[in-house]
């Protein structure tokens, strides 16, 4: 269903989008504001614009990564995700490199991810919103090699060890991030937009350039989810600097919808001021290699096909099975 063969055309577009060999001399300019994804400060250079980035090019565990469902691992210890229903405030911000919503951390409402694959409890901290010029780009994660137009990431910090996600970033086991991926809603409304993103889109108009930001209205984090429990993790990186090997990732096996005409304010967003818009918003690093991780799930394959399930199969949603138990004679 979700599988059109449209990989080569996403990574055509993406290659066009990085020009090649050149390496400027960044001086001691604030690395913080050098980097792109796109460019000579895109992706394929942050690990040598700043040495601290040097997991940005070295790293060995890095995000994002395309999923092959044929290779994922039934794993029974995986309890179901929580995250909390409560609302939050938070400000949503065109930094000119991505989309981010930030939590209002003034605000006292703490909302907690746990459960799943994760050891500690997180705290939500940012949101991120990645998405391309047209439907056929835009997730960080592929699945099967095909990207979605756009993908959410929920970025928690691990609240028990540490205090904040910039510090927790850089340390062992600090980041979950779980990510749900995006797709536009048919014309005919039989999978309706998600309502929180709806609200969030709201204030798109408002953040066309760089630096602009908006508060958004409260919206549940927990409304963000489609209604599955299934998902995949793995062990991975943040997909922007300094790419540090401290996430561990959930990727539901549903997506959520957002409306055409949201899609279509999302791609309004530009690089730049008003005076210097530069080019169409862009915030997706390509996928990395898996160095022979293991991409888990709570999805059990073996069972829904010895039990012919009808609805547990339906639920598995991204054609992912290829394994069947051997007859031994
Ligand atoms: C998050 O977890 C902490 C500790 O268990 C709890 O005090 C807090 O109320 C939780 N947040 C929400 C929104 O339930
Ligand atoms: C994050 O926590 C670290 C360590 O506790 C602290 O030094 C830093 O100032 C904090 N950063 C923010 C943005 O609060
Ligand atoms: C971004 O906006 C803030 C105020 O919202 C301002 O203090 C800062 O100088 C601006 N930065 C840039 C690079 O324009």
């Amino acid at each position: 269903m979700i599988y059109l063969p449209f990989n080569t055309l996403c990574l055509s577009i993406f290659f066009l989008c990085i020009e090649s060999g050149v390496r400027a001399d960044f001086g001691t300019a604030a690395w913080e504001t050098w980097w792109l994804y796109n460019g000579v400060s895109g992706p394929a250079f942050w690990g040598l614009i700043n040495p601290q980035w040097n997991l940005c090019s070295k790293g060995r565990r890095q995000s994002p990564i395309n999923i092959e469902p044929s290779r994922l691992l039934y794993d029974p210890q995986l309890r179901p995700i929580h995250i909390d229903k409560t609302p939050i405030r938070g400000v949503l911000r065109n930094t000119g490199q991505t989309l981010v919503l930030t939590v209002d951390r003034a605000s006292p409402v703490r909302v907690n991810i746990s459960g799943g694959p994760l050891t500690y409890r997180y705290q939500f901290e940012e949101l991120y919103i990645r998405f391309g010029p047209e439907d056929v780009v835009g997730s960080e994660h592929l699945i099967q090699g095909i990207a979605f137009p756009a993908e959410l990431q929920l970025y928690g910090f691990n609240v028990e060890l540490y205090s904040n996600l910039s510090d927790a970033q850089q340390k062992p086991n600090g980041v979950a991030a779980v990510s749900i991926m995006i797709r536009v809603a048919d014309e005919d409304m039989t999978k309706p937009p998600n309502s929180e993103l709806q609200t969030l889109a709201t204030v798109l108009k408002e953040i066309t350039f760089r630096n602009q930001s908006a508060v958004v209205e409260p919206i549940s984090v927990h409304g963000l989810l489609p209604e599955t429990d299934y998902y995949m993790t793995y062990e991975g990186s943040t997909t922007h600097p300094g790419c540090w090997e401290t996430v561990t990732w959930v990727l539901f096996n549903k997506p959520v919808y957002i409306s055409r005409k949201n899609m279509y304010w999302l791609r309004q967003l530009k690089q730049g001021t008003p005076t210097a818009p530069k080019t169409q918003l862009w915030n997706v690093r390509p996928t990395q290699h898996l160095h022979h991780r293991t991409v888990r799930t709570n999805i059990n394959f073996a069972q829904a096909q010895a039990k012919k399930c009808p609805t547990m199969h339906k639920e598995t949603y991204y054609k992912a099975n290829l394994w069947r138990p051997q007859v031994i004679p």
